[in-house]
Order: structure tokens, then C-alpha cells, then sequence
């Protein structure tokens, strides 16, 4: 089993991802932990402890950073998610649950600490809470099992960013969380636009979804009325899986081909947020990468088996 703490902007690809955690039988949800991102800090978390109260999910919920760490102003993605993240489907104002005192960050030090070379960290968000837990404790690198993200656009199937031509949101909404997460000697695999753009789900998808899996597929049909309407006016086939593609990964990596090598991400100028990785073992162009580690980032992924599973494990 992968022991999981989830570090999320929900977000409807974000809840979507939630509910495949929650009932894989191979996956045991440690925490949640959010991040600003889709909508504010506020927003998803919100939503977080919505999903965890309406679906029973037993995981903590620990809030995480407002905005990026160079303090710069947050980016949302209310065109996508809608301003309440989960479509503009009515989100009840009594919610019982509530976020733990310790904000993301510590949860993620504290649980990596509590069960050395167990954890997976699953982040489908901005990268901000991942970097300030290195910053505090850099030694959690060492201790954690892999780190698996959605993020990035590599270029490597044609595929360009959803911000900007170069940059993808997650990176996007804080590269230089993103740069210091992939200079950190953790094992991550990158799961970015380069194949989540491949990993549709059309519209007789989610409809079968809505009538088979009960009271989530039904509440899946709802919240993507909005985003699909998003990436079909983009002349999509169907809604872009991104964050539930990366939950995927951890109990099918045999679904992604993935090519190693170090990642560095644009900080400034006109790639902001841009990903780029540097093959591994090779001699030119010289290493002026800081003898950063290597990492994985996925090049392809075979997309019915992934979207059957998702469906069956619904
Ligand atoms: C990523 O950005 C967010 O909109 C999605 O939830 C996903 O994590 C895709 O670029
Ligand atoms: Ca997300």
C-alpha cells in the first residue's frame, strides 16, 4: 500500500483525484493538505473539508500557503474551476469539519518524520507547501518514499503550457517553490501536460460515470459541467485529466514512460514558469545544472487502461 498525503487546490480535477485516493483499496490516505492555487487558500480549503465530510473521508485536513513564496501576489483559475472551485455547484455553508491547528507544511514534516521511507507525497497544486516544508526541514528529502506532481510542460509531445505558451498553472502559480522542490534530492516523478492533455474524458465518460458510480459519480457529473464547458469551447474531445492522472501513477507508474534527468524552472522573463529537463547522462550541453539530482518526468501514458481504472475503482 502507498501511504499518501494529498497536497491539493480543489479544484475539479483535484476532487476528482480525491475520490480515486479514497477508494483504491492500495491507497491509505495519511492527510490532505492545500495550497492556493484554483481558488484562493480559503476556497480550497473549504472545499477539501466539504469532500471529506460528504464522502466520509477520514484524513485530516491542514491548511496550507495563501501565495507564492516570494510573496508575490496568487494566481486563480476561476474561468476553469468556477470562483468556488468546484464548478459553481452549491457548496453548503454549515460544514462541520475542520482543518487541523497545524498549517500544511509541519503536517508534511511531521507525518515524513513519524513514518521514515513510507510517505508519498501526491502534489497536484501549487508547489509552495512542499518547498517551505524544505526549507524548515531539509532533511525530509531523505526520509520520504517518492514525490509524485502534476505539473510542468515539457515539450516533449507538442504540447504547450495553460497559462502561458511556456508555462503550466501549477508551476506557474509559484516557480520558485517548483525550482526548489526539483533541486531537492527526493525521488519525483513528474506527471505534466505532456500527457494529461492526452487523458480525455468525453462527455459519454462522465455520463456513464454519473449513472454507475453512485452518489460520487453522480456529484462528478455536476462539478464538470462547468470545466468541461472550459475545454470543449478549447476544441477539446473531452475534459483534461490532469490531477487524477497523477494519483493514477501511484498504483500504475507500468501505464508512463518517463525519461530521467534534472529539471530547472524559468523564474523570470518571458518563460516564466516554463519546465525544462535536461536528459541525464550526457555531456553536452555542459552541467551547469548544479549537480542537481535526476527526476522523471513522463513522456507518454497509455490512456484507455488509465481511464478504465479510474472508472472501475469508482
Ligand atoms: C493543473 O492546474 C489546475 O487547474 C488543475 O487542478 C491541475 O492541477 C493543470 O494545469
Ligand atoms: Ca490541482
Amino acid at each position: 500500500t502507498h501511504k499518501v498525503i494529498y497536497d491539493t487546490d480543489p479544484g475539479v480535477d483535484d476532487a476528482m483525484a480525491l475520490f480515486f485516493l479514497h477508494y483504491h483499496p492500495d491507497i491509505e490516505l495519511i492527510g490532505i493538505t492545500t495550497c492556493h492555487g484554483n481558488a484562493p487558500v480559503e476556497i480550497t480549503t473549504r472545499n477539501a473539508l466539504y469532500l471529506k465530510e460528504r464522502f466520509g473521508i477520514e484524513a485530516p485536513v491542514a491548511r496550507g500557503a495563501a501565495g507564492p513564496v516570494t510573496g508575490d501576489d496568487a494566481h486563480h483559475a476561476a474561468v476553469v474551476h468556477g470562483d468556488n472551485g468546484l464548478g459553481e455547484v452549491e457548496i453548503p455553508a454549515d460544514i462541520k469539519a475542520q482543518a487541523i491547528a497545524a498549517p500544511a507544511h509541519r503536517f508534511i514534516i511531521e507525518t515524513v518524520r513519524k513514518h521514515p521511507g513510507e510517505i508519498t507525497l501526491l502534489a497536484v497544486g501549487r508547489m509552495t507547501n512542499l518547498a517551505l516544508a524544505l526549507r524548515e526541514d531539509p532533511e525530509i528529502a531523505g526520509l520520504v518514499r517518492q514525490v509524485v506532481v502534476m505539473g510542468g510542460a515539457f515539450g516533449y509531445r507538442g504540447h504547450l503550457g495553460n497559462v502561458t505558451p511556456a508555462a503550466e498553472a501549477n508551476i506557474h502559480g509559484d516557480p520558485h517553490a517548483a525550482d526548489e522542490m526539483f533541486a531537492a534530492s527526493w525521488p519525483i516523478t513528474v506527471i505534466g501536460l505532456d500527457v494529461t492533455h492526452e487523458v480525455l474524458m468525453p462527455q459519454d465518460y462522465l455520463r456513464r460515470l454519473g449513472e454507475e458510480a453512485g452518489e460520487v459519480g453522480r456529484f462528478i457529473w455536476d462539478i464538470t459541467r462547468f470545466y468541461e464547458n472550459f475545454y470543449l469551447n478549447k476544441g477539446l474531445a473531452g475534459i483534461s485529466v490532469h490531477d487524477a492522472s497523477a494519483a493514477i501513477y501511484l498504483v500504475a507508474p507500468d501505464l508512463f514512460e518517463t525519461r530521467p534527468g534534472p529539471v530547472r524552472v524559468v523564474c523570470e522573463g518571458l518563460a516564466f514558469g516554463q519546465t525544462i529537463q535536461r536528459p541525464a547522462g550526457i555531456g553536452f550541453p555542459p552541467n551547469d545544472w548544479d549537480g542537481r539530482p535526476d527526476h522523471a518526468v513522463c513522456i507518454a501514458v497509455k490512456a484507455q487502461p488509465l481511464l478504465d481504472l479510474y472508472r472501475e475503482t469508482l
